[in-house]
């Protein structure tokens, strides 16, 4: 499936924020928060559907509300900067989490933790803000699909090509919902013009 790509000026503004050198994980956090909103209206329109009654005060209407429950799955540090913004809009959401993190050298992404839950049947939105080789995103999606998730909908901040290709080659139905495709990916598989480490960013650890 091909990518959905945001526009939006406040995306924009919060994307100029993140990329800022200088911008305190205080910032950071709150334009990380803010364009999370944004990918969550976004990544809401591709949710299924289904048709339902409604009594109002004056008479029955039909309206639409999503077909099965939403799971939000974050992946350890970074996901969890999204995850406050999709829980806003998607409040009944359960949410699981996946602890990948890259082997600076390598960027091979290892497994440190895993809390899901039952996913058969549901309709998981997996967030990440940062999506470079793609080793961590496609990982994530093969767990979700083992545990029978029906839908996967991937949320990025910024995604850099080759990372594109990579998960799309491993996972042709995964939906990505992303703030901005960058340039390439450098030497040391850091996205570029990109942001830097978002996990360090986020938590203030570098
Ligand atoms: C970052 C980011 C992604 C991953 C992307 O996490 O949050 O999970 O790198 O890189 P990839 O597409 O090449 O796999 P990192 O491993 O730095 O862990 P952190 O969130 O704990 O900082
Ligand atoms: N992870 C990050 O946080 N930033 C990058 O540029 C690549 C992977």
């Amino acid at each position: 499936m091909e990518p959905i790509v945001i526009q939006n000026t406040l995306a924009e503004e919060c994307l100029a924020l993140l990329r800022d050198r200088s911008t305190r994980p205080a910032q950071f956090r709150s334009a990380g928060r803010r364009i999370g909103l944004v990918l969550a209206v976004e990544a809401g329109k591709l949710l299924d559907t289904l048709e339902v009654q409604v009594d109002t005060p004056l008479e029955s209407t039909r309206c639409r509300t999503a077909d099965a429950p939403v799971v939000l799955v974050p992946v350890l540090r970074a996901g969890l900067g999204l995850t406050d913004a999709f829980l806003e809009l998607f409040p009944e959401a359960e949410v699981g989490h996946v602890g990948l993190e890259r082997n600076e050298a390598t960027a091979q992404a290892d497994s440190y933790y895993c809390k899901l839950p039952q996913l058969a049947g549901k309709q998981v939105f997996l967030l990440d803000p940062m999506l470079a080789t793609g080793g961590s995103l496609a990982q994530a999606v093969d767990l979700l699909k083992a545990r029978g998730a029906s839908l996967v909908v991937a949320a990025c901040i910024i995604a850099a090509p080759e990372g594109i290709a990579h998960v799309r080659s491993r996972h042709p139905d995964l939906q990505l919902v992303l703030g901005a495709i960058d340039r390439e990916l450098d030497s040391h598989h850091y996205i570029r013009p990109g942001l830097g480490d978002y996990g360090d960013r986020l938590m203030g650890t570098h």
